[in-house]
């Protein structure tokens, strides 16, 4: 995949518009527009003006602007969503950065489509989101899949081993990518310099779904983003733990192992053609206000974490609240709080109802764990309000300690039939969800939280895999995407 020429979107100097923020230049055009209050007659068809027609309605659009004849005009002559890239890019130590509104999906997606040729192979983890495992599919990659290894007492992923991935590579040679999520859901990393080590002496560039770590690089306490520890290419949710709209997203890479004109490509075939300029700006705004008090803004997050862990482990006995000592060095995200209710004998998903009742939603919660986002937007006001009510709740809830289970979406051992793309694509049928084991699967499933699909297109169904997303339903988990969530029925390939 190495590039031959490198055109405009690589990093060069781009000047910056005068009288704009040379920090953040696509959040002052933002701005600029809105104190401008234009009669626009591009779209979106609101105009600004929907108040004039329905109240919630504006207050539903309010904020909205695009980019293309709003933030900028319809032929971009002010460049500066191009400017603010170019200072992303510079933050990542990256030469290539684009700014999604379409969330870490469509990164993920576009990177997948900026791989290699229909057939061929990745090698990758298993615990992907399924944005990237319908990434394979719209590129046509076969994936060649990394289990997680998983933490022997508390069953935490640990994400890949770097013998895993030597052997994969070994296996397949003609892989051309290895791509990553890095950190799991519940805050958890590989060794990823190794790992990049190990693909770069097969010739191969590392991608990393670093979707829940936007904040990586900012402070010391921190793990450095993907791209600092020697991967070619990282996505990322501004919108998870930076303070982005929902669905802003950046992908950013090196460019020694891609084409950059494959990139972009990759990007532009599956992004809108009228992206939200409100997006676009909260991801240059979060990026600068990294840049510029991260430092700060992540001491306080890890404070308050820190804070919050301590009491929790002392005010409730028996509950597992783990921090980056229990992992090796880097290995553990530690303003991720992840509580392990085993222990506790609590029920997640019944104490998640109570949270919810108090007006506390939190990010995840199974049976057997709960991760409520704390994020530099809290304070100790909020996390104050969330432990005393966890403390309370968990007291309330608890019973006798259980066995931890491995939960099945760490453990799944896929036996793949056929690819992806050919499952997707192929003539499939309804049928009784017994009636399906031994058949191939036509559909991607995964329980959520944490939304890893433990069944894809092109997989053998087994008796196995249906007791176990059998028993995880009926602890409460939601069965994501499959087309009958009750588990009645599956879709499997006709004969
Ligand atoms: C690991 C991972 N990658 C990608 C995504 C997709 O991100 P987005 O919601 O920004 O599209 C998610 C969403 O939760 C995720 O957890």
């Amino acid at each position: 995949m190495k590039g031959e020429k490198r055109p405009d979107r690589v990093l060069q100097a781009l000047p910056t518009t005068p009288g704009l923020r040379a920090d953040a230049p696509l959040l002052e055009a933002y701005l600029a527009f809105r104190e401008a209050a234009a009669t626009s007659f591009t779209v979106p068809g609101h105009k600004g003006r929907s108040s004039m027609l329905d109240a919630g309605l504006a207050a539903a659009v309010a904020g909205d602007v695009p980019l293309y004849g709003g933030v900028d005009t319809v032929k971009l002559t002010g460049g500066y969503l191009a400017q603010a890239e170019r200072l992303a890019a510079c933050w990542y130590g990256a030469d290539w950065c684009r700014f999604s509104t379409g969330g870490s999906t469509h990164a993920n997606q576009s990177m997948c489509l900026s791989l290699g040729r229909p057939g061929d192979k990745v090698v990758v983890t298993r615990s992907l989101h399924r944005s990237v495992l319908l990434g394979l599919v719209l590129a046509d990659l076969e994936p060649c899949w990394l289990p997680p290894s998983l933490d022997p007492r508390t069953h935490l992923p640990l994400g890949v081993a770097v013998a895993d991935v030597e052997h994969a590579l070994e296996q397949h040679p003609e892989a051309v990518a290895v791509m990553l999520t890095e950190p799991s859901y519940l805050g958890t990393l590989s060794d990823l310099e190794a790992i990049v080590e190990v693909a770069h002496r097969f010739g191969v560039p590392v991608v990393v779904d670093q979707a829940w770590g936007a904040h990586f690089g900012a402070h010391p306490g921190v793990p450095r983003h993907a791209l600092a520890r020697g991967a070619d290419a990282m996505v990322t949710s501004v919108h998870k733990m930076l303070v982005g709209y929902s669905q802003a997203s950046l992908v950013c890479a090196r460019t020694e192992r891609f084409d950059v004109g494959r990139l972009e490509r990759g990007f532009e075939a599956t992004h809108t053609t009228s992206p939200a300029g409100s997006v676009l700006a909260s991801i240059d705004a979060s990026r600068a206000l990294l840049a510029s008090r991260g430092e700060e803004l992540l001491d306080g997050l890890l404070a308050l974490v820190r804070g919050a862990r301590e009491r929790l482990r002392s005010e409730v006995s028996g509950l597992e609240v783990p921090d980056e000592h229990d992992f090796r060095p880097g290995g553990f995200d530690p303003t991720r709080l992840v509580l392990l209710l085993s222990g506790v004998g609590a029920d997640g998903i019944a104490l998640e109802r109570r949270l919810v009742e108090r007006g506390l939603p939190v990010e995840l919660a199974d049976r057997d764990t709960l991760v409520p986002v704390v994020s530099i937007a809290d304070d100790s006001e909020t996390v104050e309000a969330l432990v005393c009510a966890l403390v309370e709740v968990i007291r309330q809830g608890s019973g006798p300690p259980r066995e931890l289970p491995v939960p099945m979406s760490w453990g799944i051992q896929p036996v793949s039939v056929v690819s992806p793309r050919q499952a997707y694509f192929a003539a499939h049928e309804s049928v009784p969800a017994d009636d399906a084991v031994g058949r191939i699967s036509a559909e991607l499933i995964a329980p959520y939280p944490p939304g890893i699909p433990v069944l894809a297109p092109g997989e053998l169904v087994t008796a196995e895999l249906l007791a176990g997303l059998r028993s995880v339903a009926a602890t409460g988990v939601r069965i994501a995407y499959a087309s009958d969530p009750s588990l009645t029925t599956l879709e499997v390939l006709t004969r």
